[in-house]
């Protein structure tokens, strides 16, 4: 009997270990769902104030900054707290197949960013616009870079 109380408790506190974990991953992609949303409004905004010219275009820098933090909270999340994608999302459905090549496309992203902050700098500054849609459309190449696949944010 006791025996058996023991087998008991091992089968339970084996299956509930794993659940725990995944949880604690379920979390994390929450968290990193919202950095994408942030991520998209703010894309959004600068192609707006582009498509729309004139008044909101000194906004644009303001965006891209925004956009530059998230890429800096999206690489903290990557580098910290998801020590283990594989185990957090199905790798089947995902362009990457291990953590560093998940940095790597975190870090690409966060450099675009970066460039785009540039960009819109300079369009400000002297009011040309040229290369903006390129910045935007070459940070969105390193989104799907991430993506892509059934993950795809251009479907
Ligand atoms: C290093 C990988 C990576 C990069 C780079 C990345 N994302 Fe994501 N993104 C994720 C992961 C992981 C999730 C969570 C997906 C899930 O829960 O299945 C996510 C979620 C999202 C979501 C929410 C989707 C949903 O189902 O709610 C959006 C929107 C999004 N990202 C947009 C973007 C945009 C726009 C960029 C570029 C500025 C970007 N992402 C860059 C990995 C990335």
């Amino acid at each position: 009997m006791k025996f058996k109380t023991f087998i008991l408790a091992m089968a339970c506190a084996s299956s509930l270990a794993p659940q725990a974990a995944f949880a604690e991953d379920d979390n994390v992609l929450a968290y990193v769902r919202i950095l994408g949303d942030t991520f998209e409004l703010q894309i959004q905004a600068i192609e707006y104030v582009l498509a729309e010219g004139g008044v909101y275009t000194s906004n644009a820098v303001r965006h891209s900054m925004d956009i530059l933090s998230t890429a800096d909270m999206l690489n903290y999340v990557v580098g910290k707290e998801m020590s283990k994608p594989e185990r957090a999302v199905d790798m089947d459905k995902w362009p990457w197949s291990t953590r560093e090549e998940f940095v790597k496309l975190s870090e690409a992203n966060w450099q675009a960013a970066k460039d785009l902050v540039g960009i819109t700098e300079n369009w400000v500054a002297t009011g040309n616009n040229a290369g903006v849609a390129e910045g935007v459309q070459h940070l969105r190449r390193t989104c799907e870079a991430c993506h892509s696949g059934d993950n795809s944010l251009n479907k």
